[in-house]
């Protein structure tokens, strides 16, 4: 049997701010520079999730790419699309919303969902620019 990887892309928006508690303003401002912002700031999110699996002998599919973009609408771009990160969401409270933590709450939104429909969750990509990107595979 060989395996195929098969990728959505999806987009959100949301607003943040990287701020850690322990730290004075000044080193905040150090360390996290623009987002570190008192009154927030956004960013265009670009979302790439990776399954794999072998192709099903009746549809050649994976998994129907429909199906997944909705279970992604439903378990994380309706939490997070047009949301504040740190205030807004559930599964980020109490976490940096950094885009590595980003990755890691949106692979535990996504994996078992996937695992209903017979293939793997591989990969969760998240870039908040397009220069900059996180990418988690369930190590
Ligand atoms: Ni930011």
């Amino acid at each position: 049997m060989r395996t195929i990887y098969v990728t959505r892309h999806e987009h959100f928006n949301a607003a943040h701010k990287l701020w850690n508690h322990d730290w004075s303003d000044e080193k905040n401002e150090e360390i996290f520079g623009k987002c570190s912002n008192k009154n927030w700031h956004g960013h265009n999110y670009d979302l790439y999730v990776t399954v794999k699996g072998t192709p099903d002998a009746d549809t050649g599919y994976v998994m129907d790419l429909k199906v997944l973009s909705d279970i992604i609408k439903v378990k994380v771009l309706d939490k997070v699309d047009h949301k504040n990160l740190n205030l807004d969401v559930a599964f980020m409270q109490g976490i940096m919303a950094s885009t590595e933590n980003l990755c890691f709450a949106v692979w535990d939104e996504l994996k078992s969902e996937v695992e209903k429909h017979n293939c793997t969750l591989h990969c969760v990509k998240i870039y908040e620019t397009s220069n900059n990107f996180a990418e988690y595979y369930g190590e």
